[in-house]
C-alpha cells in the first residue's frame, strides 16, 4: 500500500456526487447541499456529519452581517475554523484562517464582522439560546440539526449509511 501520497494519477470517481461506503465512510460534496436556515435570522447551515450517541455534529455555518447578536451557552465545547469573514467577542476577534475552541459551559454573544462569516464547526453537546430575560429560547442539538436538514431536503448525503 502506497501511503507516500506520491502516486500519480489514480482513477478516482468523479466529484459530482456524494460517496458512501458500508464501513461508514463518506465523501460529502458540500456544494451539492443547499443552505438550510439556522436558529437566527440571517444564519444558514449545511450538516456534514453527526453522531447521536455523542451528541455531536459537524457543519458549515454561514452568518450574514445582519444576523442578530444573540447570547448563547455552549453545553459542551464547540471547535471551529473560519473559512470566510469573521466575528468578535470578549475573547477577541477571529478571522479566516483562525481556529478556536469555545469551551463547554461558557456563554457569550459574538458580533459578526461587516463581511459576515462562514465557518466549519464541530459541536459537542448542544447550544442553548437565551431570551432577554435569561430564560432559554431554544436548544440546538443534533436532533434539531437533523430535523431541519431533512425538512429542507439537505440530508440525502447522510441518509445512505448509519451514523453512530
Ligand atoms: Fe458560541
Amino acid at each position: 500500500m502506497d501511503v507516500s501520497g506520491a502516486s500519480e494519477s489514480k482513477a478516482y470517481p468523479g466529484r459530482d456526487s456524494h460517496e458512501y461506503w458500508d464501513d461508514g465512510s463518506i465523501i460529502v460534496r458540500t456544494n451539492k447541499i443547499p443552505w438550510t436556515p439556522w436558529a437566527l435570522e440571517g444564519t444558514y447551515f449545511k450538516l456534514l456529519d453527526y453522531s447521536r450517541n455523542h451528541s455531536y455534529f459537524v457543519f458549515l455555518l454561514k452568518i450574514e452581517a445582519s444576523a442578530p447578536k444573540a447570547v448563547h451557552k455552549h453545553i459542551g465545547a464547540a471547535n471551529a475554523y473560519i473559512l470566510q469573514g469573521g466575528f468578535g467577542y470578549e475573547k477577541g476577534g477571529v478571522r479566516a484562517g483562525d481556529f478556536f475552541v469555545e469551551a463547554g459551559g461558557i456563554d457569550h454573544a459574538p458580533e459578526t464582522d461587516e463581511d459576515g462569516c462562514i465557518l466549519l464547526g464541530f459541536t459537542n453537546g448542544a447550544v442553548a439560546g437565551y431570551n432577554d430575560d435569561g430564560s432559554i429560547a431554544g436548544i440546538i442539538d443534533v436532533d434539531w440539526m437533523v430535523e431541519q436538514a431533512k425538512a429542507n431536503g439537505a440530508f440525502d448525503h447522510l441518509s445512505k449509511v448509519p451514523r453512530g
